[in-house]
């Protein structure tokens, strides 16, 4: 269920109207419906209540301090990747006991904070990292409960950008050599190995790699708990696609129902990240037309959003729905719909939101809205070309708050320093 819907002839996030919003805040920002987060965890939540598992929200998707703290407060755990998403989950209310550490180049530094605040699993990816956390064990004299991700050389079938389980790629530990590094865990004193982990990649919209990965995180268990070693728990990673252009995406149920079929007779606790299922549609970007630029092939319309401001469709070459906020009447829709171009004002030809779609006319100064951006939106942006870092606006009914401010120009500034020669 969708909270971001026509009324009274413009969109609004739940019950505020979005135009409300941008004379109050400005374009472009990020909003956030909070109904669609919660319906989002619930959906998940409820598809694996037949379980025994822990949810880990990727908080990478969407990092925004408002956004994991609604989460925590539905009792979503957090899968962090660096010790600034750490610190994050930790102020937003994650307890640590609901805390994993993900990511294949985790520092001395952040292995120590990871220990020190207590969390609930470190995963390792190769031998070398599995190293260096038993020397951070035994410096800080601190046990840490460990999960090993591997590798299942298995195509998500994903963009190639974010797939993550093919050999080739750099995460996770082959599978013949699993059995090796779990055992050698077992030998250090401070580190307790208690399962295994498996992420493939994202945005998958294809339950079969799924199927092939969790076989083969299933046949590794089993032979690790052939060989006497006692596995706690199996952590299978996030991946789950959202629809971004209305085609059909397998659905939490189906996915849980998956999970339950090929892992569910080893009785082990299950550890969920799921990321953008959670937080894409939950968000959108709202951005204003500054130019309607007649081409001698087609018509751009240039907005105040840029390829800074939201990177996937420059990145990935991914297409997100965009509508206008105001309502189109039959009237203007007959009137001149054309092919367009959506573009932002970044000096890259590849800054850009859409090619040649079919759009309705709008004019300038109009806001337009682009769609299932709540995850990997915000948290990818830059500041290239010095523009300003975006606010985030979060909705709850008929209320909104500012939950980033917009990062001008001046603290930009404020971070750089001249040297003393010049
Ligand atoms: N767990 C691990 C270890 C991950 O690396 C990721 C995502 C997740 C969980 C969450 O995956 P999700 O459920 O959100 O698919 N920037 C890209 C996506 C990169 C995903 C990286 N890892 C995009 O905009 O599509």
């Amino acid at each position: 269920m969708s909270y971001f819907n026509y009324q009274n002839g413009e969109l609004n996030a739940e019950r505020v109207p979005i135009s409300r919003i941008a004379s109050e805040v400005g374009t472009p920002f990020y909003c956030y419906s909070t109904s669609t987060i919660e319906s989002r965890y619930a959906a998940f939540a409820d598809a694996l209540n037949h379980m025994q598992s822990t949810i880990c929200y990727a908080v990478k998707a969407n990092s925004n301090i408002a956004v994991v703290r609604t989460l925590a407060q539905l009792g979503a755990g957090a899968d962090v990747v660096s010790d600034g998403e750490l610190i994050r989950a930790l102020e937003a209310g994650v307890p640590p006991k609901k805390i994993v550490f993900s990511g294949v180049g985790k520092t001395s530094s952040e292995l120590a904070l990871a220990l020190e605040k207590d969390i609930l699993q470190i995963n390792i990816e190769s031998e070398p990292e599995l190293e260096r956390l038993n020397e951070v064990t035994q410096s800080l004299g601190k046990s840490a409960q460990v999960a090993f991700r591997i590798n299942p050389n298995v195509d998500a079938g994903s963009h190639d950008k974010i797939s993550t389980g093919r050999q080739e790629d750099k995460f996770g530990i082959e599978c013949p050599k699993v059995s090796k590094v779990f055992s050698q865990a077992t030998e250090m004193e401070y580190i307790e190995p208690i399962g295994l982990a498996v992420h493939i990649g994202s945005q998958l919209t294809d339950l079969v790699p799924f199927r092939s990965a969790f076989l083969k995180l299933h046949d590794l268990a089993t032979g690790l708990m052939a060989e006497g070693f006692e596995i706690k728990r199996l952590d299978v990673g996030g991946g789950l696609g959202i629809s971004y252009d209305g085609s059909p995406v397998p659905t939490s149920p189906e996915y849980a129902q998956l999970v339950s079929e090929t892992l569910g007779d080893l009785n082990c606790d299950l550890l969920f990240e799921p990321g953008r299922v959670i937080i894409g549609d939950a968000g959108i970007l709202v951005t204003k037309v500054i130019y309607v630029k007649k081409g001698p092939t087609r018509t751009f319309l240039i907005v105040d959003a840029a390829m800074n401001d939201f990177l996937r469709p420059s990145l990935y070459g991914t297409q997100h729905e965009i509508l206008p906020i105001a309502q189109q009447t039959e009237r203007i829709q007959n009137e001149a719909s054309s092919l367009v171009d959506i573009v932002g004002p970044v000096c890259e030809t590849g800054d850009k939101f859409a090619t040649k779609l079919v759009f309705p006319a709008v004019n300038q100064e109009e806001l337009l809205a682009i769609r299932s951006t709540g995850a990997y939106g915000a948290v990818m942006s830059s500041t290239y070309n010095s523009r300003a870092l975006v606010p985030e606006v979060l909705v709850k009914d008929d209320k909104f708050s500012v939950i980033r401010e917009r990062v001008g120009i001046d603290t930009l500034l404020g971070y750089e320093n001249v040297p003393d020669w010049l």
